[in-house]
């Protein structure tokens, strides 16, 4: 099955994006793994836990959607305009003021800079999960240039940051870092 042919109402920049042939596998046991990893943390369960993810093919002010322990996880090449218009929010105007970065130690501000993955900016990973009642939200869309899940009207912005409607927190940053210039690692 591949998202990727159907041509209905989606654009070419939102399209499902399965990373490995693999990763279908590992989402069977994704509810599992958590605990797994607690008691026996080797390197061949957190190699199943993780995916890598080709981002050669994005260019700036698009996004691809991978798939991650069965769940969607955006990943955007944000332009310079989005980066600056995140930059600029105010801290005092973001209902939820947590980064929700895993990344992150402690509850660090929900800055830019404490939810993009580079230190440029320009990459921004997140669970395309609406913190509201799990819809995927659309990207490019809502009244701040970010994100909008339509199933009860919350808008993010360029941050993924919750700014108006019912999610009542930013979208999750996952755990996730280069491993080379065009490769991303999920988990
Ligand atoms: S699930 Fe997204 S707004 Fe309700």
């Amino acid at each position: 099955m591949s998202h990727a042919d159907d041509h209905s109402g989606n654009t070419r920049r939102d399209f499902l994006y399965y990373a490995t042939a693999g990763a279908g596998a590992v989402t069977a046991g994704a509810a599992i793994w958590p605990l797994v990893n607690q008691m026996n943390p080797s390197a061949d369960v957190q190699a199943l836990a993780s995916i890598t993810v080709d981002v050669s093919g994005v260019s700036p002010g698009t996004q691809i959607t991978a798939l991650w322990l069965g769940k969607p996880v955006f990943i955007r090449r944000r332009t310079e305009a989005e980066i600056e218009e995140a930059r600029a929010v105010e801290m005092s105007d973001l209902p939820d003021p947590v980064a929700r970065n895993v990344n992150l130690e402690g509850e660090p501000d929900a800055t830019d800079e404490n939810r993009a993955l580079d230190e440029t900016g320009e990459w921004l990973v997140m669970m395309g999960v609406c913190t509201h009642l799990g819809c995927v939200p659309l990207g490019d869309a809502g009244d701040f240039g970010g994100w909008f899940c339509p199933c009860h009207g919350s808008h993010y912005d360029t941050a993924g940051r919750i700014r108006r409607g019912p999610a009542p927190t930013n979208l999750p940053v996952p755990q996730a870092e280069f491993i080379d210039d065009s490769t991303i690692r999920l988990g």
